[in-house]
Order: structure tokens, then C-alpha cells, then sequence
């Protein structure tokens, strides 16, 4: 087995944090005279036509049909067992270059100072109608990609780190450790824009890093983006501010089986607080919502559904914009939990109409302590603040308060500004790569890994619905997930066993704990091997 190392050159994203400019220059946000779109590079995207099933919904996770698949009653089932491609044909797939225009990879003049050295921004997605343009991308080439990871030629246990934690948390490009570093050394200070210039430098990298978000969404304003702790805070925030103050007794929060404890916790307190009752949309037996079920819960005593997008213990793509669509008809409001789903998939949340949209900066390549809030202008305006301190106010006496609009009402003290910028600089490595490229790599990617690893002898795949990213949950039979987790982190391959925090979806099958294999677009066919030949091993000494 080979696994690339991370040598120079560095292809897949930026040396040093320097990010190849668009058109020979800087374009500021909301240019709608952008050169990159307009250039010849600009359609270079589309997805070539491919034989495979799987490739026909590019961006929504793996998707086959149902009778398609049938579970290895004996343990020997082969790809075709599951209507998948086999070996040669996914590795095909995922070969370098799959993606590539034919000539002249990057499309753009590489090079020049960093947009933060210039106050400029080094690309933008939306024209100044706020409709997107096409982003013109480098090739997707793995091997570079990795090499913008500098953790991945770690040495763990004798052997060259794998990361397939990656829904727990993922690793950070040069170019996000490098935005950290030129932070600390050029520009830190609090975000007091007006009393000297490093805190103007500070102010103007925090408000980029908003506008970057806003842009990454979609959202139609940086007044939109909220920054938080993470995606636990910020579920939190919304149900403490427009919970408390919109949800009453005998009223109903909907939530799905799926969800991360953080998805159901804080909707338990302030269901408990204020009389009100938590409903829970069932799954099927492969792990998808019901949506006829879900229907049934709906009533004029909805006030909020609040579902994730990618269930981060069995992988399961939601519909979600179905669900905010049929929460909407009966007048309540949809929160999206995005944690799972902004680093494997497009999201706009003007197009999925979702009120609240939250997601966690570390699991989208970025730095721990910084998450998003997203939510509608016209909401945010009307909330309450959660917590109160300082540049959340405009005036204070020791008689009254008067609140900042947001999103400054809800930044209350000293935000983590550092680290809103480095998750400024991830956005923009993911969407320099392009996350449709990233979505349909990772797609074959999971075909392939599910593929070698469901017909190990004494393997059971937990979570098999018709979409998926990224997440592998399996057991294997006469192992505890303890056993084989620490079995592959001998091997220097880290996956999660355990309850993922989301312990009613596993009980609903009857589990306590997985072994969850998660990937990103970093990682590679012969990673995957590395894993199955190790739970090959196990299989067979306790066969
Ligand atoms: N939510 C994270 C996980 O799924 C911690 O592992």
C-alpha cells in the first residue's frame, strides 16, 4: 500500500496561505463584473456523464435504489450483491484527474499577496444580484490535496496516520494554519474598529470572515451570520432566544431519530421549561425519516422543526428541504443542523428556505471554538439576546439596556476573532477546490469503502439508506467496538467507536455503540484498504 506523503508542491489549495487569485486580480465582494466567470475556465465544472447510477446526483451523497440492495445474510456478499461497481471500476472513478479540464488545470494566474494583506477578496461566488456564478476550480488531484495537509504524513503507531474521524472533526489545510499565524502576527486585537489600526485590521478580518460565510451559504446578508462556539451553542442560542420567547405551553418542537444530542437537548429543556412537548420523527430500517409520519406529527401546535442534514452516526442524507417545505405549510419555523452536511455537500439556505441554518468551523477544515448561526434578518430581529456583556449593546444605565441589531446582539463579550478568520480561510480553501467536486469524489469514495467492507465475514453496516455521506457505521461480530477501534489505532487509523453522541438512533437499532470510519476528500482507496485488510484480520481470528 501506498499512501501519498505531503511533499511540496502544494496543488491541491495554497502554499502558505496565498490563494491563486481570480482573473489577475482582486475582486471585491459583489463585483458583478467578475473576469473568473466570465473566462473560458468557468464551465470547466460539469461532471462528465458516467455509466454509474451513483453518479447522477452529484452533491446528495451516494443514492441507489432500495431493491438494489440486500443485506450479506452469510457474510459473502460481493459489490454486486449491493448494485455497486466493483474494485476496478470505482478506482477507475476515482482516479487523479477525473475532473480535470484538459489543459491549463488552474485556469487562473497563480500567485500574488494574500487577499488579508490587501483588504481585498481573492474570489467571490455571487454576482451583485446575489446570483451565483460558476467558481472556476483546480483539478481534483488527491494526492496534491493531501499535500495541504500537513497532519496526514503523521506518524502514529509506527505507520502513517489515517483520519477517518473526520465527522468528529477534521484536519486543517497550510493555508488555515498559516491565516491563524498572520493573524496573531499582523492583526490581532479586539474588534474595536475606530482606536487604532491593528483593531482595524482585527475588525476588517472578522467582518471578511462574516461576509465569507454569508457568501459560503448563501445567505442574503452578513447580518445573517451569527458567530458562536459551534453548532452545540449554537442550537443552544436559538432555543434560548426564540424558543423562550416564542414557545409556550401545549406547543410542539419536532425533532427527528437522527438526531445529535445537541439537536435534542436544549429542545428538552425548553420543552420542559415551558410545558411544551418534543415529538420525534421516525426512521425506517435503513435510517431514513419517515416522511409520511412526519406529516402526521404536524399540526397548528408546531412551532419549530428542528432536523439535521447529515446524521453524523449513520450518514443518512436528509430531505430536508422537504421538511422545512411541510413545516412551513403549518406556520412553524425549521432549523437545519448542518454539521454533518456543509464539508460533503452544496448548501444554499435561501433555496432550502431553512429559518435557522448552524454549523460547526472545525468540521469543515477550520478551527475548534467557532460555529455559525444563520438565520433569517427578519427573526434575528425580533430575538431577544441570550446572553448580555459587552458589544452587544448601544446603551447602558444602571435603568436600561438598548440592544445592537444583529448579529451584534448575539456576540455578546469578546468573540473568538482568530478563529472566525481561519474558518474564513477554510470556506475559502473548500471552495477553491469547489464543493461540488469535493461532493462527487467522496461519493464514489463511500461506494468504493462500502463496497470492501460489507462483505467481510461477520460485518454489519448500521445505516444504509438510499443517500449517504461520508459515514461508515459497522459492527463486527465477537469484537466490541472498543476492540476494533483500538485495533486500528495500532494500525495508525483513527475512527470514533462509540455512541457518537446520538444514543436514540442507535438504540433504535438496538445498539449502543458503532464503529464509525468517516471520510473526507482527503482520503483515499488505499486508506479504505488499509482499514478492511486490518478488520479482515479480526474477522478471521475469531471467525
Ligand atoms: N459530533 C461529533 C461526532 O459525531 C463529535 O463525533
Amino acid at each position: 500500500m501506498t499512501i501519498a506523503p505531503a511533499l511540496e508542491p502544494r496543488a491541491g489549495g495554497a502554499a502558505l496561505g496565498v490563494p491563486p487569485v481570480q482573473g489577475g486580480g482582486p475582486v471585491s465582494a459583489g463585483s458583478a463584473t467578475r473576469s473568473a466567470a466570465s473566462s473560458s475556465h468557468a464551465s470547466t465544472d460539469a461532471a462528465p456523464a458516467s455509466p454509474f447510477y451513483f453518479m447522477d446526483t452529484p452533491g446528495r451523497g451516494w443514492s441507489r435504489s432500495g431493491e438494489d440492495f440486500t443485506m450479506p445474510g452469510n457474510g459473502t456478499a460481493v459489490p454486486a450483491s449491493f448494485g455497486l461497481p466493483d474494485e476496478r471500476d470505482l478506482r477507475e472513478l476515482l482516479s487523479i484527474h477525473r475532473f480535470a479540464p484538459a489543459a491549463d488545470p488552474y485556469g487562473v494566474p497563480r500567485g500574488g499577496a494574500p487577499y488579508f494583506a490587501e483588504g481585498a477578496h481573492a474570489r467571490t461566488d455571487r454576482h451583485a444580484s446575489g446570483a451565483a456564478v460558476p467558481a472556476c476550480h483546480p483539478p481534483f488531484d488527491v494526492n496534491a490535496i493531501r499535500r495541504d495537509f500537513p497532519i496526514l504524513q503523521e506518524c502514529v503507531n509506527g505507520k502513517q496516520l489515517i483520519w477517518f474521524d473526520n465527522a468528529a472533526t477534521t484536519q486543517k489545510p497550510q493555508s488555515v494554519i498559516d491565516r491563524l499565524s498572520y493573524f496573531y502576527q499582523h492583526e490581532n486585537s479586539n474588534i474595536h474598529r475606530a482606536a487604532h489600526t491593528l483593531a482595524g485590521r482585527a475588525t476588517d478580518a472578522y467582518e471578511h470572515a462574516r461576509e465569507t460565510v454569508q457568501r459560503f451559504i448563501g445567505a442574503s446578508s452578513p447580518e445573517e451570520i451569527v458567530f458562536v462556539r459551534g453548532t452545540t451553542e449554537a442550537i443552544n442560542l436559538i432555543a434560548k432566544s426564540w424558543g423562550e420567547q416564542t414557545v409556550g405551553p401545549g406547543d410542539e418542537i419536532v425533532v427527528s431519530h437522527l438526531e445529535h444530542h445537541a439537536n435534542i437537548v436544549p429542545w428538552q429543556q425548553l420543552a420542559s421549561q415551558k410545558g411544551a412537548k418534543l415529538r420525534v420523527i421516525p426512521v425506517d430500517d435503513s435510517g431514513q425519516v419517515l416522511l409520511d409520519e412526519y406529516r402526521k406529527l404536524l399540526n397548528d401546535r408546531t412551532k419549530i422543526v428542528s432536523v439535521t442534514q447529515v446524521s453524523n452516526a449513520l450518514g443518512t442524507v436528509v430531505p430536508v428541504a422537504e421538511i422545512v417545505d411541510m413545516a412551513h405549510r403549518v406556520g412553524a419555523k425549521a432549523l437545519v443542523d448542518g454539521a454533518q452536511s456543509v464539508s460533503h455537500m452544496h448548501v444554499d439556505v435561501q433555496t432550502l428556505d431553512a429559518d435557522f441554518f448552524v454549523f460547526s468551523g472545525h468540521k469543515i477544515f477550520g478551527p475548534t471554538g467557532i460555529g455559525v448561526v444563520y438565520g433569517k434578518r427578519a427573526l434575528l430581529e425580533d430575538m431577544p439576546p441570550w446572553q448580555g456583556g459587552g458589544n452587544m449593546i448601544s446603551d447602558v444605565t444602571f435603568e436600561r439596556t438598548v440592544f445592537q441589531p444583529p448579529p451584534s446582539r448575539f456576540e455578546a463579550g469578546t468573540g473568538n476573532i482568530a478563529d472566525a478568520v481561519g474558518l474564513a480561510a477554510a470556506l475559502e480553501y473548500v471552495t477553491r477546490i469547489g464543493i461540488e467536486n469535493i461532493a462527487r469524489y467522496e461519493h464514489d469514495l463511500l461506494a468504493y469503502a462500502t463496497s470492501v467492507l460489507a462483505p467481510v465475514p461477520g460485518v454489519r453496516l448500521i445505516g444504509t439508506a438510499h443517500d449517504k455521506a461520508s459515514v461508515l457505521s459497522f459492527l463486527l461480530k465477537g469484537y466490541t467496538t472498543e476492540e476494533v477501534g483500538q485495533a486500528l489505532s495500532q494500525e495508525g487509523i483513527a475512527v470514533r467507536a462509540g455512541h457518537h453522541c446520538a444514543q436514540p438512533i442507535l438504540r433504535r437499532f438496538g445498539l449502543e455503540a458503532t464503529v464509525r470510519p468517516s471520510l473526507a476528500f482527503y482520503n483515499t482507496c488505499d486508506e479504505v484498504d488499509a482499514m478492511i485488510s486490518v478488520v479482515r484480520r479480526l474477522a478471521t481470528r475469531r471467525a
